[in-house]
């Protein structure tokens, strides 16, 4: 069988639906198509994607908060293609963006419940900072999370 290599890009308006559809089975907060848009048109250059054989398996995508901060707003990678370095891969694309433009910190907030993700993101070079009481619209709190760049 062929190595598929994955390449990250930026998002265009046409994976829209593909990348729709993997925050829906990903994610438990729910986000309209809208969304997306608005996000690109904010930070063109932080909403990355990850292909396999020119399908979109995963994204990222964050805003600058400020002349310091980006801040991750969406990160999932189809269920299929986990565990294969692909969503370390792409946040390492974000911080590699997120750097070159100058900034000195990369924020995101994870539900409290979600401790594998959390590992995932401290082995990656980011700490907790912080507790935000009642985040997410179910009630469950999260934590806020930083890397310094
Ligand atoms: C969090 C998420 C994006 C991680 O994506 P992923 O593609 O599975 O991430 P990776 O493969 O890079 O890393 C996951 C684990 O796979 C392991 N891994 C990395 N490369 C691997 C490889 N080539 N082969 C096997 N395992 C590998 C890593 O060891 C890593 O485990 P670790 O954190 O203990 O180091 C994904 O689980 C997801 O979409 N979750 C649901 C959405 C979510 O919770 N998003 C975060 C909140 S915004």
């Amino acid at each position: 069988m062929p190595i598929r290599m994955p390449l990250i890009r930026r998002f265009k308006k046409a994976d829209l639906e593909k990348v729709y559809r993997i925050s829906d089975i990903s994610l438990k907060e729910e986000y309209p198509r809208e969304l997306f848009i608005s996000i690109q048109e904010l930070w063109n250059q932080g909403f990355l994607v990850v292909e396999i054989s020119n399908e979109v398996v995963g994204f990222i995508c964050g805003v600058v908060e400020n002349s310091k901060t980006s801040r991750i707003l969406m990160l999932a990678v189809h269920p299929f293609y986990r565990n294969r370095g692909l969503g370390g891969e792409i946040l390492k694309n974000f911080i590699e963006v997120s750097s070159n433009r100058g900034l000195s910190k990369v924020t995101l907030e994870v539900r409290v419940s979600s401790e594998s993700v959390i590992t995932f993101y401290q082995k990656r070079g980011f700490q907790l900072a912080g507790r935000l009481e009642d985040f997410y619209t179910d009630g469950e709190d999260g934590f806020k999370m930083v890397r310094y760049l």
